[in-house]
């Protein structure tokens, strides 16, 4: 994928494109939250991060991931060898859910359009989603985050690592070192996308699988 755009020009649509999410009322959440929560990141982030919805924490701070669930991210992200803030984090949907239920169908359709626009922009080499709502917006349906959580494919143009969500292990202490393993092994996938990219600008086939990571 080439970027045409100047950097100052990516950084202006990013700003621009906060600032609309910050008005949204595509839908009902609007009228319960405190604040939309964009996400937080380099506009040319190579690894973007997809969580479910702003939590109690983030809906009154503005940021994602902020509460106990974004403590552990930041030290998983450690354990894969990056640090959070060169890294973009967002959600599929903006704002809150009430009571923190699971995001609706319709809610998640009327807030694609912000992360289909956060795409464009950032053009990230590596998207890891969190959890199962996250992984069905990129994978499609019928996926079980149990069958593939640590595994990357290729998905609407993307390569897409499908992990749980962090508060899966903090809920269930048996999927605690799961969970650390898989985020220790991004380095290794960073390798091999690097060497893809490398054998496809010179033709030649890609060598190893993301298949077999
Ligand atoms: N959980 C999420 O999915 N996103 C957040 O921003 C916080 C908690």
């Amino acid at each position: 994928m080439t970027i045409d755009t100047a950097p100052q020009d990516r950084q202006a649509q990013l700003d621009q494109l906060r600032a609309e999410i910050q008005a949204c009322t595509r839908c009902m959440l609007h009228q319960t939250r405190t604040q939309a929560v964009p996400g937080e990141g380099p506009f040319d982030a190579k690894i973007m991060l997809v969580g479910e919805a702003p939590g109690y924490n983030e809906d009154k701070q503005g940021k994602p991931f902020v509460g106990a669930s974004g403590k552990w991210l930041t030290e998983l992200l450690a354990l894969g060898g990056l640090q959070r803030d060169e890294v973009f984090i967002t959600n599929i949907v903006k704002s809150r859910p009430p009571d923190n239920r699971d995001p609706l169908p319709e809610e998640i359709t009327a807030c694609e359009v912000w992360l289909e626009r956060q795409l464009a922009i950032i053009q990230p080499r590596l998207i890891i989603t969190l959890g199962r709502h996250s992984m069905g917006w990129f994978c499609g349906p019928g996926l079980k985050i149990t069958q593939v959580h640590g595994r990357a494919r290729r998905a609407r143009g993307y390569v897409v690592l499908t992990m749980f969500h962090p508060a899966a292990g903090l809920h269930n202490q048996s999927l605690k070192a799961t969970i650390e393993e898989d985020f220790s092994r991004i380095p290794r996938l960073l390798e091999v996308l690097a060497q893809q990219e490398a054998a496809a600008k010179k033709g030649e086939p890609p060598g190893e699988q993301l298949s077999l990571l």
